[in-house]
């Protein structure tokens, strides 16, 4: 018997043609080469072949089975290779494509001055203490020796809520602090403060940082090198300061504390309008009758207190003219100040 080898070759490359993929090429090979396939079919057809023609037989059911191994061996590495290539095709990345834009924050210059202040006055050994936003009558005046009728109420005209005012000054901390801890004290205290105050270099809400220090023996003296100290740190080694008489309620003597200009260096220029100076805060002994209130005893303590704006020495430190420019959130202004 003379098996139509080409034509059973032929059916199974057309049978192999529809197959899509290599699971599906599989089941065609299987129907030709499996337990149950074509091949295994003629195979057993050996029994019914008369003797004398078994070997012949034999050798081109063999034959055949090679090439059908050799079709589908070739078959599966062509399919694996489409499919290895539809895959590649769908993980594709396009390496020139733009990336994509992941825009770094940055602290804002109000933060970056706080912290700043923060980290000089952390160094002489002062301790943070945060005082509310919303204070009352007693603490943000009364006790800092500004009573209901005091002329000094005038300038921090503010905003009253149920149960108390939007505290005006750092200095209500003071108070805070004083009651609840005795001397030695060293506080710095951070925080908003509301007036009502409105234009190029004052906003109706700005922050402050105050600072306090009440032990024996302190004297105006003390002040002085301290803030000699901390300009050198937070402006240029070459910063001096100058006191000048003021009045505060709360402190006795009370000064204005001038930064010699780090822009002229002193000779006078437009950042401090000729002079070689600028102010840069308020402070002064802490008056007998601050202390008395909290129950200190001002024969036998004495201290001196400073407060300063924080947007002020942000805007001197990096030549900003108008403070509205700290609150109107503009990130073209505000990406500057990345370190
Ligand atoms: N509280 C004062 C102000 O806001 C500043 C100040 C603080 C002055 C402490 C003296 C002592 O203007």
């Amino acid at each position: 018997m003379d098996l139509e080898q080409d034509d059973i070759v032929k059916e199974a490359e057309a049978a192999a043609s529809s197959a899509e993929d290599s699971r599906a090429l599989y089941e065609v090979k299987m129907q030709y080469l499996g337990r149950a396939g074509k091949v295994t079919a003629l195979m057993k057809r050996m029994k019914d072949i008369a003797q004398e023609h078994r070997p012949a037989f034999g050798k081109q059911v063999n034959a055949l089975r090679e090439k059908l191994e050799t079709l589908f061996a070739s078959l599966e590495t062509l399919a694996k290779a489409r499919e290895m290539a539809k895959k590649l095709a769908a993980e594709n990345v396009d390496v020139t494509m733009p990336g994509r834009h992941f825009a770094r924050g940055a602290l804002h210059p109000v933060t970056i001055v706080r912290n700043r202040l923060i980290d000089i006055f952390a160094g002489m050994g002062f301790e943070v203490f945060e005082g509310p936003e919303i204070e009352n009558d007693y603490y943000n005046f009364t006790a800092l020796n500004t009573p209901a009728d005091h002329p000094a109420r005038d300038m921090q005209d503010t905003f009253y809520v149920q149960g108390g005012l939007l505290r005006t000054q750092t200095s209500a901390g003071q108070i805070r602090l004083m009651e609840k801890k005795k001397p030695p004290i060293k506080m710095l205290s951070p925080g908003r403060v509301f007036r009502s105050d409105d234009d190029a270099t004052h906003s109706p809400m700005f922050h402050q940082m105050e600072g306090l220090v009440v032990d024996r023996g302190i004297t105006l003296c003390d002040l002085q090198g301290m803030l000699d100290e901390f300009v050198k740190a937070m402006f240029s080694e070459n910063s001096k300061t100058r006191l000048r008489p003021s009045y505060f309620p709360f402190t006795e003597p009370s000064v204005e504390v001038d930064v010699s200009c780090h822009a002229c260096g002193g000779k006078g220029c437009s950042l401090c309008k000729g002079t070689g100076w600028i102010e840069v805060l308020g402070a002064g002994v802490v008056n007998r009758r601050v202390l008395e209130n909290c129950g200190v005893d001002p024969d036998e303590y004495s201290g001196f207190a400073f407060g300063m704006g924080i947007e002020r020495i942000a805007m001197l430190k990096y030549g900003i003219n108008n403070i509205k420019l700290l609150t109107e959130n503009d990130v073209r202004f505000l990406e500057q100040f990345k370190d």
